[in-house]
């Protein structure tokens, strides 16, 4: 199982952030040549990027970075600045249809192949952020095997609706839970879209526990602060861990006496509560292994 909970920004121009970064205990390091980097300083973006790529996974932390899109006539140049054994993955954004995930997996290829890299390891996550993406989502995340997971973007979106962002994130609902059900369908992650608000801890939780109801399986930060919220959010909390072990534990008793459900705590346990539990067990597993690296 690949932890994608938390994954934090770093604008690919600031040497300084990402000497930072380095310490991050961010399950991945999402360095940024996109819409945190202001237009004058992409090309310097893409050569920081490409010396802080290896750097970063010298010290440990898994790396990916987001390129601009396709329509920027950038995409292909970036790409080729940072695609080598320490990257983990490229995430695109703007992207509208099937058509644009499919362009972005054309052009990683060659320069996978330039690098001597198995096919398909670089994995990609685009980013759903218009209407035309909501509406295509499913066979966006569905069109390429190097899709990893989907992330949500409110900021663009909202841009594209013409309609006011806000801290609720009312606005975002449906759209927001069409992602986490497509990601779903598609047997990849759901990101949720940064919270802006970095001053404000427990609106971050609120906002990640509404993004872990939905169906999200991580969440993009945007300041270190972010970091460990996110990560106890979309981790399973010990309660939640202890339970599961009863579950498992009452399951294995009834099954061995010839039930196929079982009353624990006044609560019914049969198939489904248990492959819940047993999922849960295998996501703090996956956590456990991480944190004993
Ligand atoms: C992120 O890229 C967003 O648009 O929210
Ligand atoms: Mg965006």
């Amino acid at each position: 199982m690949e932890l994608l909970r938390s994954l934090i920004f770093v604008p690919g121009n600031r040497a300084n952030m990402l000497e930072r970064a380095k310490g991050f205990n961010a399950d991945v390091i999402m360095v940024d040549l996109e819409d945190s980097v202001p237009p004058g300083e992409k090309a310097n973006a893409r050569e920081v990027a490409r010396q802080w790529v290896p750097q970063l996974a010298r010290a440990g932390r898994k790396v990916m970075v987001r390129v601009n899109s396709l329509d920027t006539g950038l995409t292909r140049e970036e790409l080729a600045a940072v695609i080598g054994p320490d990257l983990a993955g490229i995430s695109i954004g703007k992207g509208e249809s099937a058509w644009d995930v499919q362009e972005a997996d054309r052009l990683i290829g060659p320069l996978e192949a330039a690098a001597g890299l198995e096919p398909g390891s670089v994995k990609l996550i685009p980013w759903i952020e218009t209407a035309r993406a909501v509406v295509n989502v499913y066979s966006m995340a569905a069109a390429s095997p190097r899709v990893i997971a989907i992330a949500f973007g409110a900021e663009d979106f909202t841009n594209d609706m013409g309609i006011r962002r806000t801290d609720l994130g009312e606005e975002v609902q449906a759209p927001r839970a069409m992602v986490a059900v497509a990601a779903r369908a598609a047997r990849v992650g759901a990101l949720d879209s940064p919270f802006v608000a970095f001053r404000d801890p427990s609106a971050l939780r609120q906002d990640a526990q509404k993004a872990r109801q939905l169906g999200y399986t991580g969440k993009f930060a945007i300041h270190p602060s972010q970091i460990d919220a996110i990560n106890q959010t979309f981790g399973p909390a010990e309660e939640e861990v202890a339970y599961a072990r009863r579950v498992m534990a009452a399951w294995e008793q009834a099954q061995a006496a010839g039930r196929g459900s079982l009353d624990l705590d006044g609560k019914m346990v049969d198939v489904p509560v248990v492959k819940r539990a047993q999922n849960l067990l295998a996501l703090a597993d996956a956590i456990a292994r991480q944190s004993s690296r």
